[in-house]
């Protein structure tokens, strides 16, 4: 099983990712390829014609990762805001674009498209999500607080990080989360403890 191959693509993929990803203007020229290298990677060793064709999540099959990613990147960015108005607390954005733009890297690895539905992968029974997209962080040289956070932000890592980051991440992505979870008919993570 090959997890993924880096891969910096061709002009047209870089273009494509470059057109798709909000928030590359952020960061250093050198940063900026290496986000569009980390996504033409995971786009390249997945079985997805095309980057609207990622799904997001089995939860929500109709749901485009394409569209979540942005959201986070721009929700995110949004409560960087409020964390420095608010309590004068400041992220750093060569760790925090990153981390926003990273952390569901993984997730063309770990689904397929069949029919109308999303399935797993051989993968996703194979390494918890984050875990792969930590990896190719990892390889292309992203400082340690992005592999960390990308390890380790999903819904049921054993447990989350305790940057500014790591926390704000947290929010901007099931913000995000629930809203398409509550479209698509499925029961979204801030009413679970209700039961
Ligand atoms: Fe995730
Ligand atoms: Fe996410």
């Amino acid at each position: 099983m090959s997890i993924y191959t880096i891969e910096r693509g061709r002009a047209e993929k870089r273009a494509a990712v470059a057109a798709w990803l909000h928030g590359l203007d952020l960061v250093q020229p050198e940063t900026r390829e290496r986000l569009i290298t980390a996504w033409t990677t995971a786009w390249t060793s997945s079985t997805h014609a095309a980057i609207e064709d990622f799904p997001y999540s089995p939860m929500a099959p109709d749901f485009r990762l394409a569209q979540h990613v942005n959201e986070v990147t721009r929700t995110g960015l949004a409560l960087a805001q409020r964390a420095e108005a608010e309590w004068g607390e400041k992220v750093d954005p060569e760790i925090f674009v990153p981390i926003l733009i990273l952390h569901d890297v993984d997730k063309p690895l770990l689904y397929v498209r069949q029919g109308g539905k999303v399935e797993y992968t051989p993968l996703y029974r194979e390494l918890p999500h984050g875990v792969a997209g930590a990896m190719l962080v990892r390889e292309l040289g992203f400082p340690d607080p992005v592999v960390a956070t990308v390890a380790t932000h999903a819904s049921n890592a054993p447990f989350h990080g305790s940057t500014l980051e790591a926390y704000l991440l947290h929010y901007a992505d099931f913000f995000a989360t629930d809203r398409a979870l509550m479209r698509a008919g499925t029961e979204p993570f801030y009413q679970k403890h209700w039961r």
